[in-house]
């Protein structure tokens, strides 16, 4: 873990322009993209994991001799887990250092609030994990290469109501997150038409320290579940905090959860919880095999979903500004626009009508010792299943040679584990139509 940070900490220094640098040192002959993660502040590791992909596929990219001849250049700036920083970026983004694509950011409320000025300048912004439908809405260069809350939420819900048998479900919500808002919505809608009840519903803010309150009340609802739309710094202290009370629920979350620092800080009261996730580094599919090794030889840890989505994003871009030809805006939009099929490790990537890729999700189990376990994999709508995950395998089982869980950095050896085989093996589960809301044919299909 703390190799790791090192390590990214060490490169986005050496890639990073000073502000106001304007163009690049080798003048008009590369092609430019601006990066805006958080690297420092209270999501620090959704940045420094998706910098760390994107880096990666860069240098790929360059050593087999840049895109159409041109080198890439990126420009890294952090926006310190903050959104009108982020802004701030995007805006010298296009005033100064004149990209000529972005890509970022993480979290929902920063990539919203730079999203417009991308948009103004008509320069094609590429999100690898923002899910908030929001997002996109921004206008027609702003792109994301995941699937949308809408999804993830009825996926969350349907395996509450349905695999966990769930009646009664709670609700821990981050107010001033969109992503927390916008999973709120959609949890509540599908699982009280699921036939659950949402029993009671507590609110915080990130970086909040005593949930003593909130689990007060919880408690006294007697939920079957608790559901922690929210990211893993706040995730993982109300997990102990609830455990600690007696609070022994399942607790479900979503993609906000994947971090190493999830099972670092909360430890054993997250085993048997679940979070919906983009991919799984046990998969078997080849090249899942092959950018999990060559990052793990990097970058000395396994790569989480953020590095792997936004490894993804980079190349998605890198690939429309080669068939685009060229670095105007426009073509670089339209070419992205035309992506099909891009063969990601995340799955495979066609943009909609709304410029949002349609992709599979994994729901993961944690397991003592933080072991990730794929629990289920949800079919959604007008998405392909790769081969790999597809196919009634165990999915767990049949992929021993992961090795370490992402949460556990220090079990190379893991493996994958055993118990969630059944479970598994009975997949894929669900199938949330991802066009129509969310909400609508979220039936179970054999
Ligand atoms: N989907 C989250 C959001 O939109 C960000 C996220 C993606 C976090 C993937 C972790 C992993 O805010």
């Amino acid at each position: 873990m703390a190799f790791a940070f090192l390590l990214a900490a060490t490169m986005v220094n050496v890639g990073c322009q000073p502000p106001g640098g304007g163009g690049t040192t080798g003048g008009g002959d590369k092609v430019r993209v601006g990066v805006f993660m958080s690297l420092t502040g209270d999501t620090a590791n959704f940045g420094i994991s998706s910098t760390n992909g994107i880096q990666m596929a860069k240098d790929e990219v360059n050593s087999a001799g840049g895109i159409n001849g041109k080198q890439v250049e990126l420009i890294v700036q952090d926006d310190r887990s903050d959104a009108s920083e982020a802004a701030t970026i995007v805006t010298k983004f296009v005033t100064q250092d004149q990209v000529h694509a972005i890509l970022g950011e993480v979290a929902s409320s920063r990539s919203i609030a730079a999203a417009p000025i991308a948009q103004n300048a008509k320069i094609p912004m590429l999100t690898p994990s923002s899910t908030n439908p929001e997002v996109t809405k921004k206008g027609d260069y702003i792109f994301r290469s995941c699937f949308i809350d809408p999804v993830q939420g009825a996926a969350i819900a349907q395996f509450a109501a349905k695999s966990l048998n769930a009646k009664r479900a709670a609700l821990m919500v981050d107010r001033k997150n969109d992503y927390s808002t916008g999973l709120e919505k959609v949890i509540t809608e599908v699982f009280t038409k699921l036939g659950g009840q949402i029993v009671v519903t507590q609110s915080y803010q990130a970086q909040d320290q005593d949930f003593n309150a909130q689990i007060t009340s919880i408690k006294g609802a007697n939920p079957d579940v608790v559901f922690v739309p929210g990211y893993y710094g706040d995730v993982a202290l109300f997990a102990k905090q609830a455990r600690d009370k007696g609070l022994t629920v399942p607790l479900v979350g979503g993609d906000g959860w994947d971090s190493a620092q999830l099972y670092a800080i909360g430890g054993a009261a997250l085993d048997g919880s679940y979070f919906t996730n983009h991919y799984s580094p046990y998969d078997t599919d080849p090249k899942v095999v092959k950018f999990v090794n060559d990052y793990k030889q990097r970058f000395g840890s396994v790569p989480d979903a953020l590095a792997a989505t936004a490894y993804d994003a980079a190349h998605i871009m890198f690939d429309a500004i080669k068939r685009a030809n060229s670095l105007d805006g426009k073509a670089i939009r339209d070419a992205l626009a035309a992506t099909k099929d891009f063969p990601g490790v995340t799955g495979s990537v066609t943009f909609n009508e709304n410029r949002d890729a349609v992709k599979p999700i994994i729901m993961v189990k944690i397991e003592p010792g933080g072991k990730y376990a794929v629990q289920e994999r949800v079919q959604v709508e007008g998405a392909a299943m790769p081969s790999s995950m597809g196919g009634g395998a165990p999915a767990t089982g049949a992929s021993p040679a992961a090795g370490a869980s992402p949460a556990a950095g220090a079990s190379p050896a893991a493996g994958a584990s055993p118990s969630a085989s059944p479970a598994a093996g009975a997949s894929p589960s669900m199938n949330a139509n991802a066009t129509g809301g969310g909400a609508r044919n979220t039936n179970a299909v054999p």
